[in-house]
Protein backbone atom coordinates (compact mmCIF):
# COMPACT_ATOMS: atom_id res chain seq x y z
CA UNK A 1 0.00 0.00 0.00
CA UNK A 2 1.54 3.96 -1.22
CA UNK A 3 0.88 6.73 1.14
CA UNK A 4 -2.78 7.01 0.72
CA UNK A 5 -3.46 3.59 1.40
CA UNK A 6 -4.59 2.78 -2.24
CA UNK A 7 -3.31 -0.74 -3.70
CA UNK A 8 0.15 -0.88 -5.51
CA UNK A 9 2.29 -2.90 -7.19
CA UNK A 10 5.58 -4.43 -5.64
CA UNK A 11 8.36 -2.65 -8.06
CA UNK A 12 9.54 -2.68 -11.36
CA UNK A 13 9.06 -6.10 -12.54
CA UNK A 14 5.66 -6.59 -11.18
CA UNK A 15 4.04 -3.73 -13.23
CA UNK A 16 5.92 -4.99 -16.01
CA UNK A 17 4.65 -8.19 -15.60
CA UNK A 18 1.31 -7.01 -14.43
CA UNK A 19 0.99 -4.76 -17.70
CA UNK A 20 2.26 -7.69 -20.00
CA UNK A 21 -0.04 -9.49 -18.51
CA UNK A 22 -3.03 -7.26 -19.51
CA UNK A 23 -1.85 -6.57 -22.53
CA UNK A 24 -1.04 -9.88 -24.07
CA UNK A 25 -4.28 -11.78 -24.62
CA UNK A 26 -6.45 -13.24 -26.96
CA UNK A 27 -5.24 -10.06 -28.87
CA UNK A 28 -2.09 -11.44 -29.39
CA UNK A 29 -2.86 -15.32 -30.09
CA UNK A 30 -6.53 -14.92 -31.33
CA UNK A 31 -7.63 -11.87 -32.52
CA UNK A 32 -4.30 -10.73 -34.34
CA UNK A 33 -3.73 -14.00 -36.53
CA UNK A 34 -7.50 -14.28 -37.76
CA UNK A 35 -7.60 -10.64 -38.58
CA UNK A 36 -4.21 -10.79 -40.48
CA UNK A 37 -5.87 -13.43 -42.54
CA UNK A 38 -8.50 -11.39 -43.36
CA UNK A 39 -7.02 -8.39 -44.00
CA UNK A 40 -3.80 -9.28 -46.20
CA UNK A 41 -1.43 -10.33 -44.02
CA UNK A 42 2.11 -8.46 -44.19
CA UNK A 43 0.45 -5.28 -45.00
CA UNK A 44 -1.93 -5.07 -41.95
CA UNK A 45 0.94 -6.19 -39.58
CA UNK A 46 2.25 -2.97 -41.28
CA UNK A 47 -0.19 -0.78 -40.63
CA UNK A 48 -1.12 -1.99 -37.00
CA UNK A 49 2.33 -1.36 -36.64
CA UNK A 50 2.63 2.11 -37.58
CA UNK A 51 -1.10 2.63 -35.39
CA UNK A 52 0.87 1.01 -32.39
CA UNK A 53 3.35 3.83 -32.57
CA UNK A 54 1.68 6.73 -33.19
CA UNK A 55 -1.83 5.94 -31.25
CA UNK A 56 -1.34 2.95 -29.17
CA UNK A 57 1.41 4.24 -27.18
CA UNK A 58 1.06 8.04 -26.91
CA UNK A 59 -2.19 6.50 -25.54
CA UNK A 60 -0.93 4.06 -23.56
CA UNK A 61 1.29 6.76 -21.25
CA UNK A 62 -1.69 9.44 -21.44
CA UNK A 63 -3.70 6.56 -19.47
CA UNK A 64 -0.97 6.05 -17.20
CA UNK A 65 -0.55 9.55 -16.11
CA UNK A 66 -4.09 9.92 -15.76
CA UNK A 67 -4.43 6.97 -13.53
CA UNK A 68 -1.25 7.81 -11.65
CA UNK A 69 -1.80 11.72 -11.22
CA UNK A 70 -5.25 10.52 -10.64
CA UNK A 71 -4.76 7.82 -7.39
CA UNK A 72 -8.23 6.13 -7.92
CA UNK A 73 -10.23 4.16 -11.06
CA UNK A 74 -10.74 5.26 -14.49
CA UNK A 75 -14.07 7.68 -13.73
CA UNK A 76 -12.55 8.95 -10.50
CA UNK A 77 -9.43 9.84 -12.03
CA UNK A 78 -10.72 12.13 -14.54
CA UNK A 79 -12.62 13.41 -11.40
CA UNK A 80 -9.70 14.49 -9.61
CA UNK A 81 -8.26 16.16 -12.52
CA UNK A 82 -11.22 17.59 -13.90
CA UNK A 83 -13.38 18.50 -11.07
CA UNK A 84 -16.59 20.10 -12.00
CA UNK A 85 -15.82 19.00 -15.72
CA UNK A 86 -18.09 16.13 -17.50
CA UNK A 87 -14.46 14.29 -18.79
CA UNK A 88 -15.35 11.55 -16.20
CA UNK A 89 -17.61 10.40 -18.75
CA UNK A 90 -14.96 9.07 -20.85
CA UNK A 91 -14.34 7.48 -17.86
CA UNK A 92 -17.82 5.75 -17.70
CA UNK A 93 -17.59 4.92 -21.24
CA UNK A 94 -14.55 2.82 -20.37
CA UNK A 95 -16.68 1.28 -17.73
CA UNK A 96 -19.11 0.24 -20.17
CA UNK A 97 -16.32 -1.01 -22.73
CA UNK A 98 -14.43 -3.50 -20.30
CA UNK A 99 -18.14 -5.04 -19.41
CA UNK A 100 -18.53 -5.62 -22.81
CA UNK A 101 -15.28 -7.04 -23.73
CA UNK A 102 -14.84 -8.71 -20.41
CA UNK A 103 -18.03 -10.58 -22.03
CA UNK A 104 -16.97 -11.39 -25.05
CA UNK A 105 -13.40 -12.32 -24.34
CA UNK A 106 -15.07 -14.64 -21.73
CA UNK A 107 -16.75 -16.59 -24.43
CA UNK A 108 -13.65 -17.06 -26.64
CA UNK A 109 -11.67 -18.17 -23.63
CA UNK A 110 -13.95 -20.61 -22.39
CA UNK A 111 -13.89 -22.34 -25.58
CA UNK A 112 -10.25 -23.36 -24.95
CA UNK A 113 -11.43 -25.38 -21.71
CA UNK A 114 -13.00 -27.50 -24.14
CA UNK A 115 -10.22 -27.60 -26.25
CA UNK A 116 -7.83 -28.84 -22.71
CA UNK A 117 -10.17 -31.76 -22.14
CA UNK A 118 -10.32 -32.70 -26.02
CA UNK A 119 -6.54 -32.88 -25.94
CA UNK A 120 -6.11 -34.27 -23.15
CA UNK A 121 -8.63 -37.26 -23.64
CA UNK A 122 -6.57 -37.02 -27.62
CA UNK A 123 -3.42 -38.17 -25.36
CA UNK A 124 -4.83 -41.20 -24.01
CA UNK A 125 -7.38 -42.65 -26.54
CA UNK A 126 -5.78 -41.16 -30.29
CA UNK A 127 -8.93 -39.85 -32.53
CA UNK A 128 -9.47 -41.72 -35.55
CA UNK A 129 -10.44 -39.35 -38.44
CA UNK A 130 -12.10 -36.05 -36.87
CA UNK A 131 -13.64 -33.55 -39.15
CA UNK A 132 -11.92 -30.39 -36.89
CA UNK A 133 -14.27 -28.01 -38.54
CA UNK A 134 -17.11 -30.29 -38.36
CA UNK A 135 -16.49 -30.52 -34.39
CA UNK A 136 -16.02 -26.69 -33.57
CA UNK A 137 -18.96 -26.53 -35.32
CA UNK A 138 -21.17 -29.13 -33.18
CA UNK A 139 -19.01 -27.64 -30.06
CA UNK A 140 -19.76 -23.79 -30.02
CA UNK A 141 -23.29 -23.50 -31.54
CA UNK A 142 -24.12 -25.87 -28.47
CA UNK A 143 -25.82 -23.85 -25.29
CA UNK A 144 -24.68 -25.79 -22.05
CA UNK A 145 -21.21 -26.37 -22.38
CA UNK A 146 -20.37 -23.04 -23.89
CA UNK A 147 -21.87 -21.26 -21.38
CA UNK A 148 -20.46 -23.43 -18.35
CA UNK A 149 -16.99 -22.96 -19.64
CA UNK A 150 -17.68 -19.11 -20.32
CA UNK A 151 -18.82 -18.97 -16.60
CA UNK A 152 -15.65 -21.35 -14.92
CA UNK A 153 -13.35 -18.18 -16.73
CA UNK A 154 -15.08 -15.93 -15.41
CA UNK A 155 -15.27 -17.42 -11.75
CA UNK A 156 -10.86 -17.85 -12.44
CA UNK A 157 -11.01 -13.94 -13.07
CA UNK A 158 -12.85 -12.64 -10.36
CA UNK A 159 -10.56 -15.21 -8.15
CA UNK A 160 -7.51 -13.67 -8.57
CA UNK A 161 -9.01 -9.99 -8.86
CA UNK A 162 -10.38 -10.55 -5.61
CA UNK A 163 -7.43 -11.79 -4.35
CA UNK A 164 -5.84 -8.15 -4.78
CA UNK A 165 -3.13 -6.49 -6.73
CA UNK A 166 -0.54 -7.46 -5.41
CA UNK A 167 -1.11 -11.15 -4.50
CA UNK A 168 -3.63 -11.85 -7.25
CA UNK A 169 -3.25 -9.63 -10.03
CA UNK A 170 1.00 -9.46 -10.37
CA UNK A 171 1.59 -12.59 -8.96
CA UNK A 172 -0.46 -14.40 -11.33
CA UNK A 173 0.60 -12.45 -14.18
CA UNK A 174 4.48 -12.95 -12.80
CA UNK A 175 3.99 -16.72 -13.08
CA UNK A 176 1.93 -16.99 -16.50
CA UNK A 177 3.94 -14.85 -18.79
CA UNK A 178 6.98 -16.55 -18.62
CA UNK A 179 5.32 -19.89 -19.11
CA UNK A 180 3.60 -18.29 -21.88
CA UNK A 181 6.41 -17.08 -23.92
CA UNK A 182 8.25 -20.39 -23.56
CA UNK A 183 5.60 -22.27 -25.06
CA UNK A 184 4.52 -19.79 -27.79
CA UNK A 185 8.35 -20.09 -28.67
CA UNK A 186 8.41 -23.57 -28.98
CA UNK A 187 5.19 -23.47 -31.22
CA UNK A 188 6.73 -20.83 -33.35
CA UNK A 189 10.14 -22.87 -33.97
CA UNK A 190 7.90 -26.28 -34.46
CA UNK A 191 5.71 -24.42 -37.17
CA UNK A 192 8.47 -23.02 -39.24
CA UNK A 193 10.25 -26.36 -39.39
CA UNK A 194 7.16 -27.95 -40.97
CA UNK A 195 8.11 -28.54 -44.59
CA UNK A 196 6.40 -25.72 -47.06
CA UNK A 197 5.94 -22.99 -44.02
CA UNK A 198 7.94 -20.24 -45.89
CA UNK A 199 4.17 -19.50 -47.96
CA UNK A 200 2.72 -19.19 -44.30
CA UNK A 201 5.93 -16.25 -43.25
CA UNK A 202 5.88 -14.48 -46.54
CA UNK A 203 2.05 -14.53 -45.79
CA UNK A 204 2.68 -12.66 -42.41
CA UNK A 205 5.59 -10.43 -43.60
CA UNK A 206 5.18 -9.63 -46.95
CA UNK A 207 3.23 -6.42 -47.54
CA UNK A 208 0.79 -6.43 -50.24
CA UNK A 209 -0.26 -2.87 -50.09
CA UNK A 210 -3.24 -3.03 -52.68
CA UNK A 211 -5.16 -5.07 -49.97
CA UNK A 212 -5.65 -1.63 -47.85
CA UNK A 213 -9.14 0.06 -47.72
CA UNK A 214 -11.33 1.81 -45.56
CA UNK A 215 -12.07 -1.56 -43.09
CA UNK A 216 -8.29 -2.95 -42.94
CA UNK A 217 -7.48 0.36 -41.41
CA UNK A 218 -10.12 0.43 -39.19
CA UNK A 219 -9.38 -3.13 -38.01
CA UNK A 220 -5.92 -2.31 -38.14
CA UNK A 221 -6.63 0.95 -35.58
CA UNK A 222 -9.08 -1.76 -33.29
CA UNK A 223 -6.77 -3.94 -33.23
CA UNK A 224 -3.83 -1.83 -31.80
CA UNK A 225 -5.97 -0.51 -29.17
CA UNK A 226 -7.49 -3.48 -28.37
CA UNK A 227 -4.30 -5.13 -28.19
CA UNK A 228 -2.22 -2.67 -26.09
CA UNK A 229 -5.18 -2.25 -23.54
CA UNK A 230 -5.51 0.82 -24.63
CA UNK A 231 -9.16 2.83 -24.69
CA UNK A 232 -11.31 1.83 -21.87
CA UNK A 233 -9.29 3.03 -18.76
CA UNK A 234 -7.20 -0.05 -17.96
CA UNK A 235 -4.05 1.45 -17.82
CA UNK A 236 -5.60 4.32 -16.22
CA UNK A 237 -6.65 1.75 -13.31
CA UNK A 238 -3.30 0.07 -13.42
CA UNK A 239 -1.38 3.28 -13.44
CA UNK A 240 -3.23 4.17 -10.12
CA UNK A 241 -1.45 1.32 -8.67
CA UNK A 242 2.06 2.53 -10.42
CA UNK A 243 4.91 3.50 -7.90
CA UNK A 244 5.71 7.26 -8.15
CA UNK A 245 9.46 6.36 -9.20
CA UNK A 246 8.61 3.91 -11.77
CA UNK A 247 10.15 5.45 -15.00
CA UNK A 248 6.48 5.40 -17.20
CA UNK A 249 8.48 6.21 -20.56
CA UNK A 250 10.64 3.00 -20.14
CA UNK A 251 7.78 1.09 -18.83
CA UNK A 252 5.39 1.79 -21.72
CA UNK A 253 7.78 1.34 -24.29
CA UNK A 254 8.88 -2.65 -23.12
CA UNK A 255 5.40 -3.32 -22.60
CA UNK A 256 4.43 -2.61 -26.26
CA UNK A 257 7.33 -4.28 -28.03
CA UNK A 258 6.96 -7.21 -25.87
CA UNK A 259 3.42 -7.32 -26.78
CA UNK A 260 4.39 -6.71 -30.52
CA UNK A 261 6.60 -9.43 -30.49
CA UNK A 262 4.32 -12.21 -28.88
CA UNK A 263 2.02 -11.16 -31.97
CA UNK A 264 4.08 -12.06 -34.23
CA UNK A 265 5.68 -14.67 -32.39
CA UNK A 266 1.52 -16.27 -32.41
CA UNK A 267 1.70 -15.43 -36.01
CA UNK A 268 4.83 -17.07 -37.11
CA UNK A 269 3.14 -20.06 -34.96
CA UNK A 270 -0.35 -20.33 -37.13
CA UNK A 271 0.34 -19.18 -39.95
CA UNK A 272 3.39 -21.59 -41.11
CA UNK A 273 1.35 -24.38 -40.26
CA UNK A 274 -1.79 -22.56 -41.94
CA UNK A 275 -0.12 -22.69 -45.36
CA UNK A 276 2.09 -26.07 -44.51
CA UNK A 277 -0.92 -27.82 -44.05
CA UNK A 278 -2.83 -26.40 -47.14
CA UNK A 279 -5.77 -24.59 -45.47
CA UNK A 280 -7.23 -21.05 -45.60
CA UNK A 281 -5.88 -18.29 -43.37
CA UNK A 282 -9.86 -16.48 -43.70
CA UNK A 283 -11.58 -18.54 -41.55
CA UNK A 284 -12.48 -15.78 -39.38
CA UNK A 285 -12.51 -16.20 -35.25
CA UNK A 286 -12.57 -19.95 -35.35
CA UNK A 287 -9.08 -20.04 -36.58
CA UNK A 288 -6.96 -21.02 -33.66
CA UNK A 289 -9.67 -23.00 -32.93
CA UNK A 290 -10.34 -25.08 -36.24
CA UNK A 291 -6.79 -25.22 -37.63
CA UNK A 292 -4.62 -25.55 -35.11
CA UNK A 293 -6.21 -29.02 -33.84
CA UNK A 294 -6.03 -30.01 -37.29
CA UNK A 295 -2.53 -29.36 -37.19
CA UNK A 296 -1.87 -30.68 -34.06
CA UNK A 297 -3.19 -34.14 -35.31
CA UNK A 298 -0.37 -34.47 -37.92
CA UNK A 299 2.72 -34.01 -35.64
CA UNK A 300 4.26 -36.08 -33.37
CA UNK A 301 2.54 -35.71 -30.60
CA UNK A 302 0.06 -33.56 -31.20
CA UNK A 303 -1.75 -34.53 -28.37
CA UNK A 304 0.73 -32.58 -26.19
CA UNK A 305 1.02 -29.53 -28.23
CA UNK A 306 -2.60 -29.36 -28.30
CA UNK A 307 -2.96 -29.42 -24.54
CA UNK A 308 0.03 -26.98 -24.22
CA UNK A 309 -1.41 -24.79 -26.22
CA UNK A 310 -5.11 -24.15 -25.29
CA UNK A 311 -3.69 -24.15 -21.65
CA UNK A 312 -1.19 -21.53 -22.77
CA UNK A 313 -4.48 -19.27 -24.45
CA UNK A 314 -5.75 -19.53 -20.94
CA UNK A 315 -3.50 -18.59 -19.37
CA UNK A 316 -3.34 -15.32 -21.58
CA UNK A 317 -6.61 -14.59 -21.73
CA UNK A 318 -6.49 -14.94 -17.73
CA UNK A 319 -3.97 -12.14 -17.35
CA UNK A 320 -6.03 -9.83 -19.55
CA UNK A 321 -9.61 -10.61 -18.11
CA UNK A 322 -8.39 -9.43 -15.08
CA UNK A 323 -7.64 -6.26 -15.78
CA UNK A 324 -10.83 -5.89 -17.71
CA UNK A 325 -12.69 -6.85 -14.26
CA UNK A 326 -10.19 -4.88 -12.09
CA UNK A 327 -11.57 -1.52 -14.10
CA UNK A 328 -15.21 -2.56 -13.01
CA UNK A 329 -14.13 -3.61 -9.56
CA UNK A 330 -12.23 -0.72 -8.91
CA UNK A 331 -14.73 1.53 -9.75
CA UNK A 332 -17.40 0.21 -7.85
CA UNK A 333 -14.98 -0.40 -4.45
CA UNK A 334 -13.80 3.28 -5.06
CA UNK A 335 -17.12 4.93 -6.16
CA UNK A 336 -20.02 2.86 -3.73
CA UNK A 337 -17.34 2.16 -1.07
CA UNK A 338 -17.93 -1.63 -1.63
CA UNK A 339 -15.51 -4.17 -0.53
CA UNK A 340 -13.25 -5.66 -2.75
CA UNK A 341 -15.12 -9.03 -2.70
CA UNK A 342 -18.43 -7.25 -3.21
CA UNK A 343 -17.48 -5.06 -5.93
CA UNK A 344 -15.85 -8.16 -7.54
CA UNK A 345 -18.80 -10.11 -7.70
CA UNK A 346 -20.95 -7.53 -9.12
CA UNK A 347 -18.61 -6.58 -11.91
CA UNK A 348 -18.56 -10.34 -12.76
CA UNK A 349 -22.54 -10.56 -12.64
CA UNK A 350 -23.03 -7.56 -14.96
CA UNK A 351 -20.58 -8.90 -17.18
CA UNK A 352 -21.88 -12.66 -17.20
CA UNK A 353 -24.95 -11.11 -18.09
CA UNK A 354 -23.86 -9.90 -21.16
CA UNK A 355 -21.91 -12.77 -21.75
CA UNK A 356 -24.59 -15.48 -22.21
CA UNK A 357 -25.83 -13.58 -24.65
CA UNK A 358 -22.39 -13.19 -26.51
CA UNK A 359 -21.99 -16.97 -25.69
CA UNK A 360 -25.53 -18.09 -27.09
CA UNK A 361 -25.05 -16.07 -30.04
CA UNK A 362 -23.37 -18.64 -32.06
CA UNK A 363 -25.94 -20.86 -31.49
CA UNK A 364 -29.53 -20.77 -29.96
CA UNK A 365 -29.60 -16.99 -30.84
CA UNK A 366 -27.57 -17.49 -34.07
CA UNK A 367 -30.22 -15.88 -35.68
CA UNK A 368 -30.60 -12.49 -33.59
CA UNK A 369 -28.54 -10.09 -35.49
CA UNK A 370 -28.08 -6.35 -35.42
CA UNK A 371 -26.67 -4.77 -38.83
CA UNK A 372 -26.80 -8.40 -40.39
CA UNK A 373 -24.43 -9.62 -37.51
CA UNK A 374 -24.57 -11.66 -34.27
CA UNK A 375 -24.43 -10.09 -31.03
CA UNK A 376 -20.80 -11.57 -30.78
CA UNK A 377 -19.29 -10.20 -33.75
CA UNK A 378 -21.64 -6.35 -32.59
CA UNK A 379 -19.99 -6.71 -29.35
CA UNK A 380 -16.31 -7.11 -30.62
CA UNK A 381 -16.98 -4.42 -33.24
CA UNK A 382 -18.95 -1.88 -31.11
CA UNK A 383 -15.60 -2.12 -28.72
CA UNK A 384 -12.90 -3.11 -30.25
CA UNK A 385 -13.63 -0.97 -33.36
CA UNK A 386 -15.80 2.20 -32.32
CA UNK A 387 -15.69 2.56 -28.09
CA UNK A 388 -11.94 1.52 -27.79
CA UNK A 389 -10.56 3.99 -30.82
CA UNK A 390 -13.17 6.57 -29.28
CA UNK A 391 -11.55 5.92 -25.77
CA UNK A 392 -8.32 6.91 -27.01
CA UNK A 393 -9.29 9.68 -29.18
CA UNK A 394 -10.58 11.22 -25.93
CA UNK A 395 -8.16 10.06 -23.87
CA UNK A 396 -5.26 12.20 -25.79
CA UNK A 397 -7.50 15.45 -26.29
CA UNK A 398 -8.10 15.28 -22.80
CA UNK A 399 -4.39 15.05 -21.95
CA UNK A 400 -2.58 17.20 -25.29
CA UNK A 401 -5.18 20.28 -24.97
CA UNK A 402 -7.25 20.01 -21.59
CA UNK A 403 -4.71 19.23 -18.59
CA UNK A 404 -1.59 21.19 -17.42
CA UNK A 405 0.99 20.61 -19.93
CA UNK A 406 3.40 21.12 -17.28
CA UNK A 407 1.88 18.42 -14.67
CA UNK A 408 1.86 15.95 -17.38
CA UNK A 409 5.60 16.22 -17.89
CA UNK A 410 5.77 16.19 -14.05
CA UNK A 411 4.23 13.28 -14.05
CA UNK A 412 6.30 11.74 -16.89
CA UNK A 413 9.52 12.91 -15.73
CA UNK A 414 8.64 12.02 -12.22
CA UNK A 415 9.38 15.49 -10.95
CA UNK A 416 11.86 16.56 -13.20
CA UNK A 417 14.60 13.39 -11.69
CA UNK A 418 14.07 11.60 -15.98
CA UNK A 419 14.94 13.14 -18.75
CA UNK A 420 11.90 13.39 -21.24
CA UNK A 421 13.93 14.79 -24.60
CA UNK A 422 11.31 14.23 -27.06
CA UNK A 423 8.21 15.49 -25.24
CA UNK A 424 7.60 18.19 -27.82
CA UNK A 425 7.03 15.09 -29.96
CA UNK A 426 5.02 13.31 -27.18
CA UNK A 427 2.38 16.30 -27.07
CA UNK A 428 2.57 17.26 -30.84
CA UNK A 429 1.44 12.96 -31.33
CA UNK A 430 -1.17 13.35 -28.48
CA UNK A 431 -3.00 16.96 -29.89
CA UNK A 432 -2.85 16.30 -33.78
CA UNK A 433 -1.34 13.19 -35.56
CA UNK A 434 -3.02 10.35 -32.89
CA UNK A 435 -6.66 11.90 -32.80
CA UNK A 436 -6.59 12.99 -36.54
CA UNK A 437 -5.88 9.37 -37.40
CA UNK A 438 -8.44 8.56 -35.40
CA UNK A 439 -10.59 10.61 -36.52
CA UNK A 440 -9.66 10.37 -40.46
CA UNK A 441 -10.22 6.16 -40.15
CA UNK A 442 -13.70 6.89 -38.40
CA UNK A 443 -14.32 9.32 -41.37
CA UNK A 444 -13.52 7.11 -44.02
CA UNK A 445 -15.00 3.91 -42.76
CA UNK A 446 -18.56 5.49 -43.07
CA UNK A 447 -17.46 7.03 -46.25
CA UNK A 448 -17.38 10.90 -45.81
CA UNK A 449 -13.85 11.32 -46.48
N1 LIG B 1 -5.08 -6.45 -24.56
C1 LIG B 1 -5.89 -7.60 -24.34
C2 LIG B 1 -5.60 -8.61 -25.44
O1 LIG B 1 -4.91 -8.31 -26.37
C3 LIG B 1 -7.36 -7.27 -24.28
C4 LIG B 1 -7.70 -6.06 -23.47
C5 LIG B 1 -8.28 -4.96 -24.08
C6 LIG B 1 -7.42 -6.02 -22.11
C7 LIG B 1 -8.59 -3.82 -23.35
C8 LIG B 1 -7.72 -4.87 -21.36
C9 LIG B 1 -8.29 -3.77 -22.00
O2 LIG B 1 -6.07 -9.70 -25.40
Amino acid sequence: MNQNNRDSFSGKLGVFMALVGSAVGLGNIWRFPYLAGENGGGAFLIVYFIFVLIIGIPAMLSEFVIGRRGQSNSFGSFKRLAPKTRWYFVGLMGIFAAIVVFAFYSTIAGWAFEYVVISAKNIFVPPGDVDHAQLFEDFHTKALMPLVWMAVFMLITAFVVLSGVQKGIEKTSTILMPLLFMFLIIFAVKAISLPGSAEGLKFLFYPDFSKINADVLLNALGQAAFSLSVGLGALITYGSYVQKDNNLLKTAFSVSVTNMFVAILAGMAIFPAVFAFGMAPEQGPGLVYVVLPAIFEQMAGGAYYAFGFFIVLIFAALTSAVSLLEVVAAYFKDEFRMKRSTATFAATGISAILAIFTTLSFGPLKNVNLFDHNLFDCSDFLASNILLPLGAFFIVIFLGWFYDTKQTKDELTNQGTIAFKLFPVFLFIIRFVAPLAILAIFLKEIRII
